[in-house]
C-alpha cells in the first residue's frame, strides 16, 4: 500500500543535448522516487507516443512541456492523495486516465515517469533498493547480474551512417560480473588503440562505440577481432560478436530492398539473409537483433527457422515491448529473444508482462538503454530484479553508458 501525496516533473538534458522528462514522486510517508526517461533515435513505428512540443522556436520543436505539465497538473491532481495497493494498480489508473491506444493524450514519457518514479518510492518506503523491489513486483525467484552486450562500434543513426549495422558489440564468456567488465573495457580500450594505429578515426558515437567507417559492414568484424587477440582474448572462446542490425533504417519498403548505403548496393532479402549467414559462418555469434525490418515478417519467420537453434534473434522494432506484437512473434515462430525497452510501452506493468509472455514461450530477455540515455540507472536495477540475465547499455565508455555499468559493480557487491 502507498499513498501518492504529489508529483513534480522537470524539463532536463539526455545525452544528446536533448530535452527529456523527469519525474519527483513523494508518497504520504515521505519518500520520494525520481527516474528520467529516455528516447531512441532509430525507433520504431509501433511504440508508444513520446510527447514532445513541437514548438520549433523551443529546442528545435523537442521540448517536452507538455509532458512535464500533464505530469504536474492532470496526473497530479488525478493521483494526489490516492492510494494504490500494487504498480499494477497504478498504471492501470494512468492507462485509463489517458485511454489511447499508444499513450498519446498523456505522453508515453509522462505516464512512463510517473510508473517508475512509483517504483522508486515504494522501494524508499520499504526500505530496500530498487532491485530488491523489482524481483517482488516482477515475481523473480531469484536476482541475476546480467551478461553485458558492449557496444563499441557505433553505426547508423547514431553515428553519421559510418556502418550500415547500428551496433556491433562483443559478450565476454560467461564469468563474475566484474570481469566481463574488465573485459569489455579491455577490448574496448585496445580497439581504440588500434584504431589510433592504422589512422583511423577515434570519434565515438551516441552509444559511446567508436564509428571509424568502412568501405563495407565486414570490415568492422575483422578490425574488431583483431582489437580482441590484442586484448588478450580469444575470439569464440572468450569472446562473441552480437549484432543490432536496425535493419528498419534501410529498408526500402516501395522495393522490397535493404539498401546499403556504405556498400552501395541494394539486396532483396534473400540476398541480405544470405549476406548475414555468411558472417555467421566466418564469425561467431551469440545474439543478432533486428537483422529485418519492423513489418517484414516473413523474412523474421524464414530466418528464424533457418538459424534460430544456432543464435539468439532479439527483436526490438519488430516487438516494442507490446504484447500484441510478442504474442504474434511467438505463434509465428519470427524469432526468439525480446528487446525490453521501458520507454517503447510506456509504463513498468506493460514491460513486465511482456517480458513475462518471453519468458514463458521459452525466449530469453535482454534489458535495453536507449541511444538518448540520461544518469538515471533504472535499468541496472530491471536487469537484476527480473533476473533477465542480459543487458545492453552501450560502450564501457560515457557517463550514461557507464551510470548502468558501474550501477552494477555497486549491486554485484550486496547480492
Ligand atoms: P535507439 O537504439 O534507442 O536509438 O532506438 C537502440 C536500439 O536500436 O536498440
Ligand atoms: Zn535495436
Amino acid at each position: 500500500m502507498a499513498t501518492i501525496s504529489r508529483l513534480h516533473a522537470r524539463q532536463i538534458l539526455d545525452s544528446r543535448g536533448t530535452p527529456t522528462i523527469e519525474v519527483d514522486l513523494y508518497l504520504t510517508d515521505g519518500s520520494m522516487g525520481r527516474t528520467a526517461i529516455p528516447s531512441g533515435a532509430s525507433t520504431g513505428t509501433h511504440e508508444a507516443l513520446e510527447l514532445r512540443d513541437g514548438d520549433k522556436s523551443h529546442f528545435l520543436g523537442k521540448g517536452v512541456l507538455t509532458a512535464v505539465a500533464n505530469v504536474n497538473d492532470k496526473l497530479n491532481s488525478a493521483l494526489a492523495g490516492k492510494e494504490f495497493a500494487s504498480q499494477e494498480g497504478l498504471d492501470a489508473f494512468m492507462l485509463e486516465l489517458d485511454g489511447t491506444a499508444n499513450k498519446s493524450a498523456l505522453g508515453a514519457n509522462a505516464i512512463l515517469g510517473v510508473s517508475m518514479a512509483f517504483a522508486h518510492a515504494v522501494a524508499k518506503s520499504k526500505g530496500v533498493q530498487l532491485f530488491e523491489h523489482i524481483k517482488d513486483v516482477y515475481g523473480a525467484t531469484e536476482y541475476k547480474l546480467p551478461r553485458p552486450m558492449f557496444n563499441i562500434m557505433n553505426g547508423g543513426k547514431h553515428a553519421d551512417w559510418s556502418t550500415d549495422i547500428q551496433e556491433f558489440m562483443v559478450v565476454i564468456e560467461n564469468r563474475d560480473y566484474p570481469e566481463m567488465l574488465r573485459a569489455g573495457a579491455e577490448i574496448f580500450l585496445h580497439l581504440g588503440k588500434l584504431l589510433e594505429k592504422k589512422g583511423l578515426s577515434t570519434n565515438i558515437g551516441n552509444e559511446g562505440g567508436y564509428a571509424p567507417g568502412f568501405a563495407n559492414n565486414e570490415e568492422a568484424f575483422a578490425v574488431i577481432s583483431e582489437a580482441i587477440a590484442l586484448a588478450g582474448y580469444e575470439l569464440g572462446k572468450d569472446v562473441f560478436f552480437a549484432l543490432d542490425v536496425a535493419s528498419s533504417e534501410f529498408y526500402n519498403a516501395e522495393t522490397h530492398t535493404y539498401d546499403l548505403k556504405t556498400e552501395k548496393r541494394s539486396l532483396t532479402p534473400t540476398e541480405w539473409m544470405n549476406l548475414i549467414e555468411s558472417w555467421m559462418a566466418k564469425y561467431p555469434f551469440t545474439s543478432i537483433e533486428d537483422p529485418f525490418a519492423e513489418d517484414d515478417w516473413a523474412s523474421w519467420v524464414e530466418f528464424t527457422a533457418r538459424n534460430g537453434d544456432k543464435v539468439q534473434i532479439v527483436g526490438d522494432d519488430l516487438l516494442v515491448t507490446n504484447i500484441e506484437r510478442v504474442q504474434k512473434a511467438i505463434e509465428m515462430k519470427a524469432c526468439n529473444a525480446l528487446l525490453v525497452k521501458v520507454n517503447q510501452i510506456g509504463s513498468l506493468t506493460e514491460t513486465f508482462k511482456a517480458m513475462h509472455m518471453a519468458e514463458s514461450a521459452g525466449w530469453h530477455n535482454v534489458v535495453s538503454h536507449r541511444s538518448g540515455e540520461t544518469e538515471d540507472v533504472s535499468i541496472s536495477h530491471i536487469a537484476v530484479g527480473t533476473a533477465a540475465g542480459q543487458i545492453k547499455t552501450g560502450a564501457p565508455s560515457r557517463g550514461e553508458r557507464t551510470a548502468k555499468y558501474n550501477e552494477l559493480l555497486r549491486i554485484a557487491e550486496v547480492i
